[in-house]
Order: C-alpha cells, then sequence, then structure tokens
C-alpha cells in the first residue's frame, strides 16, 4: 500500500514532531510518511531533530522570507515539490493565511492544548488552570481561517489535579498529545488514500 506524504509544522520544542518521526521509524504510523518539516524558528529544537534524523526541513521566519505571503507561498512551493497530502500543525504557532489555505484546506489539521473550543490562543494549559476547573485536553480539528478554529476531528480529556502546577499538567497534556496525534493522523491519511482510489 501506497504511502501519505505529511508535512509536520512545528514552532518549538518539537515533541509531537519527534513522536511522529520515531513511530515512523517503528512502522507504527502507517500509512503516514513525514516526508518534511517546516518552521518559522530555524533556531528551534523541532528543526535540529528532523534535520539529525535527515528530514527535509525548510524553516525560515517570516521577515527573512519577504513577509507572511512570500513565506507561504514558498512554503507551499516545498510541500508540493515533496508530494505532500496532508499538513499537520503541531505546536506551529502562527495563524495560518489564505495562500495555505487555499493550498491545503480540508488537508491539513491542527494540535491544541484544550478542549475547544475552551481556551484558544496561546498559554491554553495556564487558561485551563487559572480557570479553576476540574478538567480540560487535547483537540485536533481541521483548519479554517480562524484562531484554533474549524471542524473538530478528536478529542482527549485531560483530568487537572488540585496540586497540578503548569508542569505536570503539561508533562500530561503532552502524552495525550502524542497518543492523540498520531492516532488522528493515521486515521485521515487512511481516508485520504481511500477518496483517492475511489
Ligand atoms: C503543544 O502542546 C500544542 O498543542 C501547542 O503547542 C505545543 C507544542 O508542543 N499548540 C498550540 O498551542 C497551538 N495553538 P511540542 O513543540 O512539544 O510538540
Amino acid at each position: 500500500m501506497d504511502k501519505v506524504s505529511i508535512a509536520v509544522f512545528a514552532s518549538g520544542t518539537g515533541s509531537n514532531a519527534r513522536h511522529l518521526i520515531e513511530l515512523e521509524r517503528a512502522n507504527a504510523l502507517h500509512p503516514a510518511h513525514v516526508a518534511v518539516l517546516v518552521s518559522d524558528q530555524p533556531e528551534c529544537q523541532a528543526v535540529a531533530f528532523a534535520r539529525l534524523a535527515n528530514i527535509p526541513v525548510w524553516a525560515k521566519k517570516h521577515k527573512e522570507a519577504g513577509g507572511k505571503e512570500a513565506f507561504e507561498r514558498a512554503v507551499v512551493s516545498f510541500l508540493q515539490e515533496h508530494d505532500v497530502r496532508l499538513v499537520v500543525l503541531a505546536g506551529y504557532m502562527r495563524l495560518v493565511g489564505s495562500v495555505l489555505l487555499d493550498a491545503y484546506e480540508g488537508r491539513m489539521i491542527n494540535l491544541h492544548p484544550s478542549l475547544l473550543p475552551a481556551f484558544k490562543g496561546l498559554d491554553a494549559i495556564g487558561q485551563a488552570l487559572d480557570a479553576g476547573i476540574q478538567q480540560t485536553g487535547v483537540t485536533v480539528h481541521y483548519v479554517t481561517a480562524g484562531l484554533d478554529d474549524g471542524p473538530v476531528i478528536a478529542q482527549t480529556p485531560v483530568a487537572i489535579k488540585p496540586t497540578d502546577t503548569k508542569e505536570t499538567l503539561s508533562a500530561r497534556i503532552h502524552e495525550a498529545e502524542h497518543e492523540l496525534l498520531s492516532e488522528v493522523v493515521r486515521t485521515v491519511c487512511l481516508l485520504l488514500k481511500e477518496n483517492e482510489e475511489k
């Protein structure tokens, strides 16, 4: 069975990107193939790990690329050169613009550390802690023009313990993210394949 090439977009630590790459190495991401990594932060850990793993990387700051539109046009060309069929935003801390959306809407998913629509935007884990609630979670959704908006594909709840700090809660959120994102990536790639074979 053919693989489905995916691009992972990341701006920071890249633990989710790394998990996907490691799963593929262990033959556990089928039918997805992590073809490339894209970043707006050339010095971030996600980029360093992808380079070590010999994954083709496209990484530039918006400014260096000539602004957001030029950045996205160059990224879309790079994705097309690598036959990318699904874009996975995993800690990509930029609002996607119209150039990327026109090319990949319906084939672009985003991971967010809350049970959307609760706690959109930055520091969703801190927002949940500050709200004093007992449960938060993680969401994977299709990307649309709005911030952390778009149809939800899957969610996992994560309990907030009274003793939780940002560090302890973040660690459990990340575990839930690694599991949920890889499951959704496999399923969406299978669906893409099935649709293309019809
Ligand atoms: C993840 O928690 C992801 O949900 C979040 O950034 C983190 C990246 O972690 N994304 C957002 O907040 C997007 N709105 P990682 O770099 O270790 O994969």
